[in-house]
């Protein structure tokens, strides 16, 4: 199986200077100090506290979510996810990089599945729109909650849910499909009441680790992306960073190459800038994943260190039109990561129409392509001509096998980050304060007392203008 690289010559102060990058020396002892992590990781993982890394070798998951997804493929002409954060993140990248860039807009044959939604907000236009536009009597909902309460999630599942009670002419309950922690929580009681396909969010892994499981299998199967192949990739990844050498390994010298910057280089953010549009949820669910996981307030010791680097999502070309100027000229704080697609699924030719004109003949019999890999590697040179440090994952082409392993790397990659920061990357304290304060001012039971809280919280707005 071929196999993504991680390039990190840019991030080295030979390319960027002392003052940006990595000496040899700082990382030879940087990789030296951090030598156990892979061990240290293996470990918590054997003992139940990294669940997520054991997801590439569910094929018995596997080979039920395809079943369920063969199915219902031709059955319904609309898939729609209900989930927020790590319980919709993963399935619109999986999606994304993996499926026709117009999916939607093909006719059903072409496709491969029903059209995929991924309503992610509680924006009353957004799910209004979606309740007139699509037709109840084709469509299947697939409600994503690992704690089966996330108010979000909880509220657009019911407006779904009426639909579907008012407007179905049969059993509403084959159109919903909940994807929910397997014990506890309010979504698996109801989903047992209504008699919904259920399907499980494994004890032992967070949210934003989730992707390889249930939670983003079956949005993608349904869609036609052979799952198999994109845990196949992962497991890969998995091997490659157990037989690794610390310096051979893609997931701890990328940790390490981003942990070191932040703390030793003040490159206090990171930007993560794929080269392929299909690849732009992508760097919105690892912004995500860098953020809520390694952005604590607490070490694992218990004491406040407030960690975490700023993670940005772009998109080349697009951005370097928009954020490249900031990157290059503005303040040098940030680690760039460029994701290279070494292979498109498409070439587009240009015509040479104008031989006489300077500003068009040199496209003239090039590809589109080739335009993309130049402005790639543009704005290589011109990062590290302005000493900004940037690396590149290149993938060698846009595949099942290549995600996962792109995937899978970027999890261990904040794992171990989470390790060199002692922080614990599996929680998110500052999400749940946020979730709790909300179930207050909306009067759930068992909130008063935060609602008084908050009630009386020192800063009414006075400076409103
Ligand atoms: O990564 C995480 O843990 C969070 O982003 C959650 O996925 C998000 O808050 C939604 O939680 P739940 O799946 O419980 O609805």
């Amino acid at each position: 199986m071929e196999q993504i690289s991680y390039d990190y010559t840019n991030a080295m102060a030979q390319a960027v200077g002392e003052e940006n990058g990595l000496t040899e020396d700082e990382l030879t002892q940087a990789l030296k100090n951090f030598s156990a992590l892979p061990a240290g990781l293996e470990k918590l993982r054997a003992s139940g506290g990294a669940d997520y890394m054991n997801l590439p070798y569910d094929a018995a998951l596997a080979d039920r979510i395809s079943e369920f997804a063969q199915a219902g493929r031709d059955r319904f002409e609309n898939f729609v996810v209900v989930g927020i954060g790590g319980s919709s993140l993963g399935n619109r990248a999986v999606f994304e990089a993996l499926s026709h860039p117009l999916y939607n807009l093909l006719p059903p044959g072409k496709r491969g599945g029903p059209r995929m939604f991924f309503p992610d907000n509680i924006d009353p236009e957004l799910v209004s729109g979606l309740l007139e536009a699509l037709d109840p009597e084709t469509t299947i909902v697939n409600v994503i909650t690992k704690s089966g309460s996330t108010a979000e999630t909880m509220a657009n599942f019911l407006a779904f849910l009426t639909w579907f009670k008012e407007r179905c002419s049969k059993d509403f309950s084959e159109h919903l499909v909940a994807t929910t922690g397997a014990q506890k929580g309010a979504l698996r009681k109801i989903a047992e009441e209504e008699g919904f396909e259920t399907f499980p969010v494994p004890a032992g892994v967070g949210g934003r680790f989730s992707v390889l499981s249930a939670v983003g299998l079956l949005s993608s199967a349904f869609a036609g992306i052979d799952i198999h192949r994109l845990l196949a990739g992962a497991a890969r990844m998995d091997r490659r960073i157990k037989e690794s050498k610390p310096q051979a390994n893609p997931a701890l010298v990328a940790a390490t190459v981003h942990t070191m910057l932040d703390r030793k280089k003040g490159k206090h953010n990171t930007v993560f800038m794929p080269y392929a549009q299909c690849l732009r949820a992508t760097a919105d669910w690892f912004r995500q994943l860098w953020a809520e996981s390694l952005g604590k307030k607490f070490s694992s010791t218990g004491e406040a260190v407030h960690t975490g680097q700023t993670p940005i999502a772009a998109l080349g070309t697009t951005d370097q039109h928009s954020q490249i100027q900031l990157y290059v000229e503005g303040p040098n704080d940030k680690l760039i990561t460029l994701i290279e697609a070494k292979q498109f699924r498409k070439e587009t030719v240009l015509p040479d129409l104008y031989p006489g004109e300077d500003a068009l003949s040199y496209l003239g019999g090039r590809t589109l392509n080739e335009l993309m890999a130049a402005e790639l590697a543009g704005t290589r040179i011109a990062l590290s001509s302005a000493q900004r440090p940037n690396t590149t994952i290149a993938l060698p082409r846009l595949s099942e096998e290549i995600l996962g392993q792109l995937l899978f790397m970027l999890e261990v990659q904040t794992s171990y980050a989470g390790m060199i920061y002692s922080v614990n990357p599996y929680d998110q304290p500052g999400v749940e304060a946020g979730k709790i304060a909300a179930f207050a001012l909306m009067g759930r039971d068992g909130y008063k007392e935060k609602l008084a809280e908050i009630s009386g919280s020192p800063n009414p707005p006075k400076r409103v203008i």
